[in-house]
């Protein structure tokens, strides 16, 4: 059977990356982000490179409308998806109190309530046929004390780690990716400094989806790209909370 992957946030970093990757190893695609123009390119492209069947949907993750339909997409039988890489999302640049309340509800939605609503319209299909692969892409910043940011990528960190002993024994697998700092639009969309960080935190895109991919196709419930980050995860749990979000004020 030919295998379909929907990623949000396709037109940049991970998802790019995560488009590459998969087209790589012949799954056909379905990329969502809002940028229409981007969004046809990269669709040539990987077409062109892989041979893969590609369709794009156009939507602002942060609407009821956009999640409606990329959520029917998912519940299509025919050409059904066989993995969802849950990745769109941003960071706020101020600190909560600085933030209004409207400019925090959309990011908890993008970062929560809409994996939490394309997981559940995935779900049902994945289950019925028992198979399937969710990723989210969540964030070291999930293990530290790390603003509403952190709290979200926490939220898909223990949902991930519950779906898939859950769901992991009826076929259908949960991964939360955790990257550390990677080199991708985020930082300069988010219009933050990057100088206070150091060189050996970076990680590359293609290295964190390559190892991301593989943790998820072998059914593992947390991801964490590069050894030095798995360390730094390892530790955080032992290290005091002021200490961790002394460390966190860093980037995100
Ligand atoms: N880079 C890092 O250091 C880092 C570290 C840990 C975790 N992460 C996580 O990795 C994920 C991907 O981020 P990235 O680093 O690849 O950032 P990026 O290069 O800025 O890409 C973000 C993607 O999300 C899409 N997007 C943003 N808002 C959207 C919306 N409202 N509706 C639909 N699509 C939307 C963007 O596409 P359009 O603009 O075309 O809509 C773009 O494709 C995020 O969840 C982020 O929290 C990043």
């Amino acid at each position: 059977m030919t295998e379909t992957a929907l990623i949000t946030g396709a037109t940049a970093g991970l998802g790019a990356e995560f488009a590459r990757q998969l087209g790589a190893k012949h799954y056909n695609l379905v990329l969502v982000a809002r940028d229409a123009e981007r969004l046809a390119t990269g669709a040539a492209t990987l077409r062109q490179d892989f041979g893969v069947a590609v369709e794009t949907i156009v939507a602002d993750l942060e609407t009821n409308d956009a999640v409606d339909r990329v959520a029917a997409r998912l519940r299509q039988v025919r050409e059904r998806i066989t993995i969802l890489v849950n990745n769109a999302g941003y960071g706020l640049p101020k600190p909560f109190d600085e933030n209004t309340l409207d400019q925090e509800s959309a990011h908890l939605r993008i970062l929560v309530t809409t994996p939490m609503q394309l997981m559940h319209a995935a779900l049902g299909v994945m289950l019925e046929h028992g198979h399937g692969r969710i990723i989210n892409v969540a964030s070291m910043a999930g293990f530290i004390p790390r603003g509403s940011y952190g709290a979200c990528k926490a939220w898909l960190i223990s949902f991930s780690r519950w779906a898939n002993l859950e769901y992991g024994p009826r076929g259908v697998t949960m991964t939360a990716v955790c990257p550390g700092f990677v080199h991708t639009e985020f930082h300069q969309r988010m219009g933050a400094s990057t100088r206070a960080i150091p060189e050996w935190m970076w990680l590359r895109p293609d290295r964190v989806v390559r190892e991301g991919l593989a943790d998820a196709l072998s059914g593992k419930a947390v991801s964490i790209p590069s050894k030095r980050y798995a360390l730094l995860a390892a530790g955080s749990r032992f290290v005091p909370a002021g200490l961790g979000a002394a460390a966190g004020r860093r980037g995100r």
